[in-house]
């Protein structure tokens, strides 16, 4: 059993409503307890709706992506140091829809997470290989693509064998498909991740980083997933938008 807290992530993607958004936090924050971490990932202008949502109810809240940059002539960018205005503790970088949509380079993830480490906030970095990738027998080598930029720039961020970084393996095949890895193959690349990890920053920083697995996990999958040994939780597409949902995920984790 390992003695990595799990951590149960939802992210919104670009969904959501004032109405929307209080019901769905009401409806499973009281699901949340010690010994299960629980966040949620909101579009930027609802983060001081759910900032106040979530206040006394031990969820935590982030971004979904953030610039790299501090401030300037960067439209449509948002700061950290404008996210943590709103209360903001924790961002997404790197997510495979901004990937494709958006062009973002590992190279240019790698630097979101040094803003994110660098102000404060915890990233949470996601990586995952395409369909084609994978039956090109290609994983290992996508997944080391994007993950060393990550190591080698953050790795400064590394103080008593730990760091406050999250990494979110989400194969893109699985992603809002409805094709969940299996727990078997989740679990591979999850150790996969894990021994680059050791293999970069040693074996203590391997073993106390926390590996979420996202890709079309719902409340029927999410127990047998959660239980591999390298997985440590989930980051949460269309069910999270559910507060039954989300609630079985969480209970999953426990
Ligand atoms: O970031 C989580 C997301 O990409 C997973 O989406 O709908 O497959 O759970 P979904």
């Amino acid at each position: 059993m390992s003695k990595r807290t799990k951590f149960v992530a939802g992210n919104w993607k670009m969904n959501g409503s004032l109405a929307a958004n209080q019901a769905l936090i009401e409806g499973f924050a009281s699901e949340v307890q010690s010994g299960v971490d629980v966040s949620v990932f909101c579009p930027f202008p609802y983060l001081a709706q759910v900032a106040g949502l979530v206040k006394g109810t031990g969820i935590s809240f982030g971004s979904q992506d953030v610039s790299a940059k501090a401030s300037g002539a960067y439209t449509g960018e948002v700061s950290v140091s404008m996210l943590k205005e709103f209360g903001v503790t924790q961002t997404l970088v790197g997510h495979s829809e901004r990937r494709s949509f958006h062009a973002e380079s590992s190279e240019a993830v790698a630097l979101k997470a040094v803003a994110a480490l660098e102000g404060g906030l915890m990233p949470i970095v996601c990586v995952g290989e395409t369909l084609a990738e994978r039956e090109s027998g290609l994983v290992e080598s996508v997944l080391a693509a994007q993950l060393d930029p990550v190591v080698e720039h953050c790795s400064r961020f590394v103080s008593n064998d730990t760091w406050n970084l999250v990494i979110a393996y989400e194969p893109v095949w699985a992603i809002g498909t409805g094709v969940t890895a299996s727990p078997e193959q989740a679990q591979a690349v999850h150790a996969m991740i894990r021994a680059r990890l050791k293999a970069m920053l040693g074996e203590v920083v391997a073993q106390s980083t926390r590996i979420l697995y996202g890709g079309s996990v719902k409340p029927g999958n999410a127990a047998e997933i959660f239980a591999k040994e390298d997985i440590d939780g989930g980051l949460i597409g269309g069910a999270a938008l559910s507060s039954s949902d989300f609630s079985g995920i969480i209970r999953a984790a426990r």
